[in-house]
Protein backbone atom coordinates (compact mmCIF):
# COMPACT_ATOMS: atom_id res chain seq x y z
CA UNK A 1 0.00 0.00 0.00
CA UNK A 2 1.68 3.14 -1.35
CA UNK A 3 -0.64 5.65 -1.02
CA UNK A 4 0.23 7.16 1.71
CA UNK A 5 3.93 8.23 1.83
CA UNK A 6 5.66 6.79 5.01
CA UNK A 7 6.67 10.45 5.81
CA UNK A 8 5.05 13.45 5.19
CA UNK A 9 7.22 15.61 1.93
CA UNK A 10 6.39 18.95 3.67
CA UNK A 11 4.56 20.02 6.59
CA UNK A 12 4.35 23.32 5.41
CA UNK A 13 1.22 23.41 3.57
CA UNK A 14 -1.06 22.38 6.49
CA UNK A 15 -2.47 24.79 8.75
CA UNK A 16 -3.07 22.04 12.06
CA UNK A 17 -6.13 22.65 13.99
CA UNK A 18 -5.89 23.58 17.55
CA UNK A 19 -1.84 23.35 16.87
CA UNK A 20 0.78 25.45 17.77
CA UNK A 21 2.04 25.36 14.20
CA UNK A 22 5.16 26.48 14.48
CA UNK A 23 5.74 24.54 17.46
CA UNK A 24 4.51 21.49 15.89
CA UNK A 25 6.70 21.70 12.58
CA UNK A 26 9.85 21.92 14.57
CA UNK A 27 8.83 19.17 16.96
CA UNK A 28 6.89 16.50 14.40
CA UNK A 29 4.93 14.16 16.46
CA UNK A 30 3.83 11.84 13.42
CA UNK A 31 1.73 8.64 14.35
CA UNK A 32 1.64 6.50 11.28
CA UNK A 33 -0.20 3.14 12.91
CA UNK A 34 -2.57 2.58 15.73
CA UNK A 35 -3.46 -0.65 17.07
CA UNK A 36 -5.47 -1.45 20.21
CA UNK A 37 -4.51 0.86 23.35
CA UNK A 38 -1.12 1.98 20.78
CA UNK A 39 -0.45 4.25 18.43
CA UNK A 40 2.84 4.03 16.51
CA UNK A 41 5.15 6.86 15.54
CA UNK A 42 7.13 7.54 12.41
CA UNK A 43 10.17 6.42 14.60
CA UNK A 44 8.44 3.02 15.25
CA UNK A 45 7.99 4.46 18.96
CA UNK A 46 4.59 3.15 20.65
CA UNK A 47 2.64 5.39 22.25
CA UNK A 48 0.11 4.20 25.06
CA UNK A 49 -2.93 6.21 23.85
CA UNK A 50 -4.55 8.06 27.02
CA UNK A 51 -7.36 9.94 25.93
CA UNK A 52 -9.05 7.80 23.16
CA UNK A 53 -7.31 9.88 20.75
CA UNK A 54 -9.60 13.04 21.29
CA UNK A 55 -12.26 10.84 23.64
CA UNK A 56 -13.52 9.20 20.49
CA UNK A 57 -11.54 5.99 20.05
CA UNK A 58 -13.74 4.18 22.62
CA UNK A 59 -13.15 0.77 21.12
CA UNK A 60 -9.44 1.06 20.44
CA UNK A 61 -8.09 1.51 17.65
CA UNK A 62 -7.63 -0.54 14.37
CA UNK A 63 -11.24 -2.63 14.87
CA UNK A 64 -11.09 -4.99 11.48
CA UNK A 65 -15.09 -5.24 12.08
CA UNK A 66 -15.70 -1.56 11.61
CA UNK A 67 -13.45 -1.32 8.92
CA UNK A 68 -14.79 -4.17 6.75
CA UNK A 69 -18.23 -2.39 7.80
CA UNK A 70 -16.92 0.92 6.11
CA UNK A 71 -15.38 -1.32 3.50
CA UNK A 72 -18.78 -2.98 2.72
CA UNK A 73 -20.64 0.55 2.46
CA UNK A 74 -17.99 1.27 0.06
CA UNK A 75 -18.52 -1.09 -2.18
CA UNK A 76 -22.59 -1.27 -2.19
CA UNK A 77 -23.74 2.01 -1.78
CA UNK A 78 -20.79 5.10 -1.88
CA UNK A 79 -23.08 7.89 -1.37
CA UNK A 80 -26.83 8.34 -1.00
CA UNK A 81 -28.36 12.13 -1.08
CA UNK A 82 -29.76 12.54 2.46
CA UNK A 83 -32.21 15.03 1.58
CA UNK A 84 -35.70 13.71 0.43
CA UNK A 85 -33.95 10.49 -0.16
CA UNK A 86 -32.88 7.68 2.25
CA UNK A 87 -30.80 4.38 2.29
CA UNK A 88 -30.96 1.69 5.53
CA UNK A 89 -27.90 1.93 7.60
CA UNK A 90 -29.14 5.35 8.59
CA UNK A 91 -32.47 4.35 10.06
CA UNK A 92 -30.32 1.51 11.67
CA UNK A 93 -28.14 3.73 13.08
CA UNK A 94 -31.13 6.12 14.28
CA UNK A 95 -33.02 2.86 15.52
CA UNK A 96 -29.78 1.59 17.39
CA UNK A 97 -28.98 4.59 19.33
CA UNK A 98 -32.45 5.53 20.20
CA UNK A 99 -32.32 2.06 21.92
CA UNK A 100 -29.96 3.31 24.37
CA UNK A 101 -30.65 7.38 24.80
CA UNK A 102 -32.61 7.70 27.77
CA UNK A 103 -36.93 8.17 28.09
CA UNK A 104 -38.09 9.45 24.22
CA UNK A 105 -35.29 11.15 23.68
CA UNK A 106 -35.91 8.78 20.21
CA UNK A 107 -35.96 10.83 17.38
CA UNK A 108 -31.98 11.06 15.84
CA UNK A 109 -30.86 13.73 13.68
CA UNK A 110 -27.38 13.12 11.92
CA UNK A 111 -24.61 15.49 11.58
CA UNK A 112 -20.67 15.07 11.30
CA UNK A 113 -19.31 16.32 13.70
CA UNK A 114 -19.60 17.50 17.66
CA UNK A 115 -19.82 21.00 16.76
CA UNK A 116 -22.61 20.58 13.99
CA UNK A 117 -24.84 18.69 16.97
CA UNK A 118 -24.32 21.84 18.86
CA UNK A 119 -25.72 24.26 16.41
CA UNK A 120 -28.42 22.01 15.34
CA UNK A 121 -29.73 21.25 18.71
CA UNK A 122 -29.82 25.39 19.39
CA UNK A 123 -31.51 25.38 15.82
CA UNK A 124 -33.97 22.90 16.72
CA UNK A 125 -34.81 24.76 20.02
CA UNK A 126 -35.27 28.17 18.08
CA UNK A 127 -37.44 26.13 15.89
CA UNK A 128 -39.55 24.27 18.63
CA UNK A 129 -40.52 27.62 19.96
CA UNK A 130 -41.02 29.35 16.61
CA UNK A 131 -43.44 26.62 15.68
CA UNK A 132 -45.32 26.70 18.73
CA UNK A 133 -45.98 30.72 18.54
CA UNK A 134 -43.35 31.50 20.87
CA UNK A 135 -40.64 32.56 17.81
CA UNK A 136 -39.73 35.35 20.41
CA UNK A 137 -37.88 33.18 22.64
CA UNK A 138 -34.31 33.95 21.18
CA UNK A 139 -32.25 33.44 24.03
CA UNK A 140 -29.49 31.06 24.41
CA UNK A 141 -28.11 30.12 27.97
CA UNK A 142 -24.40 28.42 28.00
CA UNK A 143 -22.06 28.86 30.83
CA UNK A 144 -18.68 29.75 31.32
CA UNK A 145 -15.80 27.30 30.93
CA UNK A 146 -17.67 25.30 28.02
CA UNK A 147 -16.90 23.75 25.08
CA UNK A 148 -19.48 23.49 22.45
CA UNK A 149 -17.22 23.25 19.49
CA UNK A 150 -16.08 25.98 17.04
CA UNK A 151 -19.21 26.96 14.87
CA UNK A 152 -21.01 30.31 15.64
CA UNK A 153 -23.46 28.96 17.62
CA UNK A 154 -21.64 26.89 19.84
CA UNK A 155 -19.44 29.13 20.23
CA UNK A 156 -21.90 31.69 21.54
CA UNK A 157 -22.96 29.54 24.25
CA UNK A 158 -19.73 28.78 25.08
CA UNK A 159 -17.23 29.93 27.73
CA UNK A 160 -13.66 29.48 26.70
CA UNK A 161 -12.23 32.43 26.52
CA UNK A 162 -9.66 31.39 24.26
CA UNK A 163 -12.15 30.05 21.15
CA UNK A 164 -14.30 33.10 21.56
CA UNK A 165 -12.50 36.09 21.86
CA UNK A 166 -10.62 36.72 18.08
CA UNK A 167 -14.28 35.96 16.55
CA UNK A 168 -16.29 39.04 17.15
CA UNK A 169 -19.09 39.39 18.62
CA UNK A 170 -21.01 35.92 18.76
CA UNK A 171 -24.59 35.55 18.42
CA UNK A 172 -26.89 38.01 19.92
CA UNK A 173 -28.59 37.17 23.50
CA UNK A 174 -26.46 34.24 24.56
CA UNK A 175 -26.30 34.72 28.59
CA UNK A 176 -23.73 32.71 30.53
CA UNK A 177 -24.52 30.67 33.86
CA UNK A 178 -21.65 30.98 35.88
CA UNK A 179 -19.10 28.10 35.88
CA UNK A 180 -19.67 24.86 38.89
CA UNK A 181 -15.51 24.71 39.88
CA UNK A 182 -15.35 26.45 43.19
CA UNK A 183 -12.30 26.90 45.80
CA UNK A 184 -13.61 24.29 48.14
CA UNK A 185 -13.98 21.36 44.95
CA UNK A 186 -10.67 21.17 44.87
CA UNK A 187 -9.50 17.44 45.43
CA UNK A 188 -13.07 16.53 45.60
CA UNK A 189 -13.95 12.72 43.97
CA UNK A 190 -16.70 12.83 41.76
CA UNK A 191 -19.40 15.04 42.27
CA UNK A 192 -18.82 17.82 44.91
CA UNK A 193 -20.75 18.53 47.72
CA UNK A 194 -21.43 22.28 47.03
CA UNK A 195 -22.71 24.71 44.31
CA UNK A 196 -26.16 22.87 43.69
CA UNK A 197 -27.30 27.07 44.22
CA UNK A 198 -25.28 27.95 41.31
CA UNK A 199 -27.99 26.74 38.57
CA UNK A 200 -30.70 29.37 39.95
CA UNK A 201 -28.44 32.01 37.72
CA UNK A 202 -30.99 30.30 35.06
CA UNK A 203 -33.64 31.64 37.54
CA UNK A 204 -31.64 35.16 37.44
CA UNK A 205 -31.63 35.48 33.73
CA UNK A 206 -35.72 34.66 33.96
CA UNK A 207 -36.14 37.41 36.55
CA UNK A 208 -33.99 39.69 34.92
CA UNK A 209 -34.80 39.34 31.17
CA UNK A 210 -38.38 37.22 31.22
CA UNK A 211 -38.65 33.55 30.40
CA UNK A 212 -40.53 34.31 27.46
CA UNK A 213 -37.68 35.20 25.94
CA UNK A 214 -35.24 32.09 26.82
CA UNK A 215 -35.24 29.22 24.15
CA UNK A 216 -32.60 26.89 25.93
CA UNK A 217 -30.14 25.91 28.19
CA UNK A 218 -26.95 23.88 27.42
CA UNK A 219 -24.48 22.39 29.79
CA UNK A 220 -22.05 20.06 28.90
CA UNK A 221 -23.18 17.70 32.30
CA UNK A 222 -19.35 17.07 32.92
CA UNK A 223 -17.66 20.12 31.18
CA UNK A 224 -15.11 18.10 29.54
CA UNK A 225 -12.43 20.34 27.51
CA UNK A 226 -11.92 22.58 29.86
CA UNK A 227 -10.48 20.28 32.31
CA UNK A 228 -13.55 18.00 33.69
CA UNK A 229 -15.79 19.81 35.96
CA UNK A 230 -17.99 17.21 37.51
CA UNK A 231 -21.37 18.78 38.06
CA UNK A 232 -22.36 19.72 41.50
CA UNK A 233 -24.91 17.74 43.59
CA UNK A 234 -27.74 18.40 42.81
CA UNK A 235 -27.16 21.37 40.08
CA UNK A 236 -28.26 19.35 37.49
CA UNK A 237 -31.75 18.48 38.35
CA UNK A 238 -31.98 22.17 39.75
CA UNK A 239 -31.40 23.51 36.30
CA UNK A 240 -34.13 20.79 35.14
CA UNK A 241 -36.45 21.97 37.77
CA UNK A 242 -36.24 25.91 36.76
CA UNK A 243 -36.46 24.98 32.64
CA UNK A 244 -39.60 23.13 33.57
CA UNK A 245 -41.39 26.14 35.07
CA UNK A 246 -40.32 28.14 32.73
CA UNK A 247 -40.74 26.29 29.12
CA UNK A 248 -37.03 26.35 28.72
CA UNK A 249 -35.90 23.13 26.66
CA UNK A 250 -32.62 21.86 28.84
CA UNK A 251 -29.57 20.60 26.39
CA UNK A 252 -27.02 18.28 27.26
CA UNK A 253 -24.39 18.12 25.30
CA UNK A 254 -22.82 14.86 25.62
CA UNK A 255 -20.10 14.80 23.12
CA UNK A 256 -17.94 13.48 25.35
CA UNK A 257 -20.21 12.46 28.15
CA UNK A 258 -21.93 10.18 25.64
CA UNK A 259 -21.36 6.51 25.17
CA UNK A 260 -20.13 5.07 28.27
CA UNK A 261 -17.44 7.68 29.16
CA UNK A 262 -19.11 8.29 32.71
CA UNK A 263 -20.34 4.49 33.26
CA UNK A 264 -23.64 4.91 31.97
CA UNK A 265 -24.91 5.13 28.71
CA UNK A 266 -25.45 8.65 28.70
CA UNK A 267 -24.05 11.24 31.88
CA UNK A 268 -28.68 11.94 31.90
CA UNK A 269 -28.71 8.27 32.66
CA UNK A 270 -25.59 8.33 35.60
CA UNK A 271 -27.24 12.18 36.65
CA UNK A 272 -30.84 10.82 36.63
CA UNK A 273 -31.62 14.07 34.90
CA UNK A 274 -33.60 13.96 31.76
CA UNK A 275 -33.00 16.35 29.04
CA UNK A 276 -35.26 17.94 25.63
CA UNK A 277 -31.86 17.85 23.73
CA UNK A 278 -28.67 15.70 23.64
CA UNK A 279 -26.01 16.41 21.36
CA UNK A 280 -23.47 13.08 20.68
CA UNK A 281 -20.43 12.63 17.98
CA UNK A 282 -17.20 10.91 19.85
CA UNK A 283 -17.62 7.63 20.01
CA UNK A 284 -20.36 6.73 17.54
CA UNK A 285 -18.25 5.47 15.00
CA UNK A 286 -15.16 4.61 16.92
CA UNK A 287 -13.53 8.07 15.80
CA UNK A 288 -13.07 6.65 11.97
CA UNK A 289 -15.68 8.57 10.22
CA UNK A 290 -16.70 11.83 11.42
CA UNK A 291 -20.25 11.69 12.70
CA UNK A 292 -22.46 13.83 14.80
CA UNK A 293 -25.95 13.06 16.37
CA UNK A 294 -28.65 15.19 18.08
CA UNK A 295 -31.25 12.85 20.02
CA UNK A 296 -34.98 14.63 20.45
CA UNK A 297 -37.66 14.04 22.83
CA UNK A 298 -41.36 13.26 21.49
CA UNK A 299 -42.52 16.91 23.14
CA UNK A 300 -40.07 18.43 20.34
CA UNK A 301 -40.21 16.35 17.59
CA UNK A 302 -43.82 15.87 17.42
CA UNK A 303 -44.29 19.94 17.53
CA UNK A 304 -41.91 20.67 14.89
CA UNK A 305 -43.37 17.77 13.33
CA UNK A 306 -47.63 19.10 13.21
CA UNK A 307 -46.50 22.59 13.01
CA UNK A 308 -45.67 22.22 9.21
CA UNK A 309 -48.20 21.91 6.16
CA UNK A 310 -48.37 18.45 5.17
CA UNK A 311 -45.64 17.09 2.68
CA UNK A 312 -43.58 20.38 3.73
CA UNK A 313 -40.32 20.35 5.18
CA UNK A 314 -40.47 20.65 8.46
CA UNK A 315 -36.90 21.46 9.62
CA UNK A 316 -34.76 23.36 7.26
CA UNK A 317 -31.58 22.07 8.45
CA UNK A 318 -29.02 19.39 7.31
CA UNK A 319 -26.09 18.52 5.92
CA UNK A 320 -24.60 16.69 2.70
CA UNK A 321 -23.25 13.93 4.72
CA UNK A 322 -25.80 13.75 7.45
CA UNK A 323 -25.96 9.74 8.38
CA UNK A 324 -23.93 9.33 4.81
CA UNK A 325 -23.51 5.60 4.55
CA UNK A 326 -19.70 5.21 5.26
CA UNK A 327 -20.55 7.07 8.56
CA UNK A 328 -23.20 4.57 9.42
CA UNK A 329 -21.69 1.58 8.37
CA UNK A 330 -18.79 2.57 10.71
CA UNK A 331 -21.88 3.08 13.45
CA UNK A 332 -23.32 0.40 13.23
CA UNK A 333 -20.11 -1.86 13.34
CA UNK A 334 -19.39 0.53 16.59
CA UNK A 335 -22.51 -0.13 17.77
CA UNK A 336 -22.05 -3.98 17.73
CA UNK A 337 -18.83 -3.60 19.52
CA UNK A 338 -20.17 -1.41 22.09
CA UNK A 339 -23.01 -4.39 23.06
CA UNK A 340 -20.99 -7.42 22.35
CA UNK A 341 -18.11 -6.14 24.34
CA UNK A 342 -19.94 -4.73 27.10
CA UNK A 343 -17.83 -1.25 26.83
CA UNK A 344 -20.59 0.66 28.89
CA UNK A 345 -20.46 -1.80 31.63
CA UNK A 346 -16.44 -2.16 31.42
CA UNK A 347 -16.08 1.30 32.17
CA UNK A 348 -18.38 0.82 35.14
CA UNK A 349 -16.24 -1.50 36.52
CA UNK A 350 -13.03 -0.26 35.52
CA UNK A 351 -14.11 3.28 37.12
CA UNK A 352 -12.94 2.90 40.36
CA UNK A 353 -9.20 1.54 39.66
CA UNK A 354 -9.12 4.46 37.39
CA UNK A 355 -9.85 7.00 39.72
CA UNK A 356 -8.05 5.37 42.45
CA UNK A 357 -4.85 5.96 40.32
CA UNK A 358 -6.18 9.14 39.04
CA UNK A 359 -6.51 10.87 42.48
CA UNK A 360 -2.87 8.98 43.82
CA UNK A 361 -1.24 12.39 41.78
CA UNK A 362 -2.36 14.43 45.26
CA UNK A 363 1.06 14.02 46.56
CA UNK A 364 2.78 15.77 43.61
CA UNK A 365 3.84 19.27 44.47
CA UNK A 366 3.37 20.05 40.91
CA UNK A 367 -0.32 18.91 41.04
CA UNK A 368 -2.56 21.86 42.12
CA UNK A 369 -6.16 20.17 41.65
CA UNK A 370 -7.60 16.48 39.91
CA UNK A 371 -11.12 15.81 39.17
CA UNK A 372 -12.59 13.58 37.86
CA UNK A 373 -15.64 10.67 37.31
CA UNK A 374 -15.88 7.51 35.73
CA UNK A 375 -13.35 7.19 33.14
CA UNK A 376 -12.43 10.60 32.36
CA UNK A 377 -10.01 12.77 34.78
CA UNK A 378 -8.43 16.19 34.53
CA UNK A 379 -5.31 16.75 36.54
CA UNK A 380 -4.17 20.39 36.90
CA UNK A 381 -0.72 21.31 36.95
CA UNK A 382 0.68 24.58 38.14
CA UNK A 383 1.81 27.02 35.43
CA UNK A 384 5.26 27.51 34.85
CA UNK A 385 6.26 31.12 33.18
CA UNK A 386 3.02 31.51 31.60
CA UNK A 387 -0.31 29.31 31.11
CA UNK A 388 0.09 26.54 29.03
CA UNK A 389 3.70 26.65 28.50
CA UNK A 390 4.57 23.67 31.48
CA UNK A 391 0.83 21.88 29.69
CA UNK A 392 2.92 22.10 26.55
CA UNK A 393 6.29 20.75 27.97
CA UNK A 394 4.39 17.80 29.87
CA UNK A 395 2.94 16.81 26.47
CA UNK A 396 5.83 16.15 24.75
CA UNK A 397 7.64 14.91 27.35
CA UNK A 398 4.99 12.40 27.68
CA UNK A 399 5.09 11.66 24.31
CA UNK A 400 8.66 10.87 24.07
CA UNK A 401 8.04 8.43 27.06
CA UNK A 402 5.88 6.93 24.86
CA UNK A 403 2.12 8.36 26.33
CA UNK A 404 -0.39 10.17 24.59
CA UNK A 405 -3.09 12.43 26.78
CA UNK A 406 -5.20 15.63 25.88
CA UNK A 407 -3.68 18.83 27.55
CA UNK A 408 -5.75 22.02 27.77
CA UNK A 409 -3.42 24.45 28.79
CA UNK A 410 -1.40 23.21 31.93
CA UNK A 411 -4.67 20.38 32.54
CA UNK A 412 -3.71 16.71 31.46
CA UNK A 413 -7.32 15.04 30.22
CA UNK A 414 -7.47 11.52 30.65
CA UNK A 415 -9.38 9.17 29.14
CA UNK A 416 -8.52 6.08 27.94
CA UNK A 417 -10.38 3.48 25.43
CA UNK A 418 -13.14 1.90 27.63
CA UNK A 419 -11.89 -1.16 26.26
CA UNK A 420 -8.39 -0.38 28.30
CA UNK A 421 -7.13 -3.05 30.62
CA UNK A 422 -5.70 -2.51 34.44
CA UNK A 423 -2.39 -3.02 32.71
CA UNK A 424 -2.84 -0.47 30.29
CA UNK A 425 -4.08 1.79 32.74
CA UNK A 426 -1.12 1.55 35.14
CA UNK A 427 1.47 2.23 32.06
CA UNK A 428 -0.23 5.00 31.43
CA UNK A 429 -0.37 6.58 35.18
CA UNK A 430 3.15 5.47 35.53
CA UNK A 431 4.12 7.46 32.23
CA UNK A 432 2.45 10.40 34.16
CA UNK A 433 3.89 10.20 37.17
CA UNK A 434 7.51 9.71 35.65
CA UNK A 435 7.10 13.34 33.80
CA UNK A 436 5.27 14.98 36.34
CA UNK A 437 7.33 14.11 39.01
CA UNK A 438 10.28 15.83 37.43
CA UNK A 439 8.66 19.03 37.19
C1 LIG B 1 -18.86 18.90 24.75
C2 LIG B 1 -18.36 19.11 23.35
N1 LIG B 1 -19.16 19.62 22.43
C3 LIG B 1 -18.77 19.80 21.16
C4 LIG B 1 -17.51 19.44 20.76
C5 LIG B 1 -17.07 19.66 19.35
O1 LIG B 1 -16.91 18.46 18.67
P1 LIG B 1 -16.15 18.44 17.27
O2 LIG B 1 -14.72 18.71 17.52
O3 LIG B 1 -16.43 17.04 16.77
O4 LIG B 1 -16.79 19.47 16.40
C6 LIG B 1 -16.64 18.87 21.69
C7 LIG B 1 -15.27 18.47 21.30
O5 LIG B 1 -14.42 18.20 22.12
C8 LIG B 1 -17.06 18.72 23.02
O6 LIG B 1 -16.25 18.20 23.96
Amino acid sequence: MNFIPPIPNSLEQHWMPFTANRHFKANPRILTRAEGMYFTTDHGAKVIDGSAGLFCVAAGHGRREIAEAVNEALTTLDYAPPFQFGHPASFEVARRIAAVTPGDLDHIFFTNSGSESVDTALKIALAYHKARGEGQRMRLVGRERAYHGVNFGGLAVAGMVNNKKAFGLGLPGALHLRHTHLPEHQFAVGEPETGAELADDLQRFVDLHGADSIACCIVEPIAGSTGVLVPPKGYLKRLREICDRHGILLIFDEVICGFGRTGKQFAADSFEVMPDIITMAKALTNGVVPMGAVAVNDKVHDALMSAAAENAIELFHGYTYSGCPVASAAALATRNIFEEEQLVERAASMAPKFLEALYSFKDLPVVTDIRGYGMIGGIDLAPAEAPGVRGLQVMQQLYDAGCMVKMTGDCALISPPLVCEEKHLDEIFSKLRGVFAKH
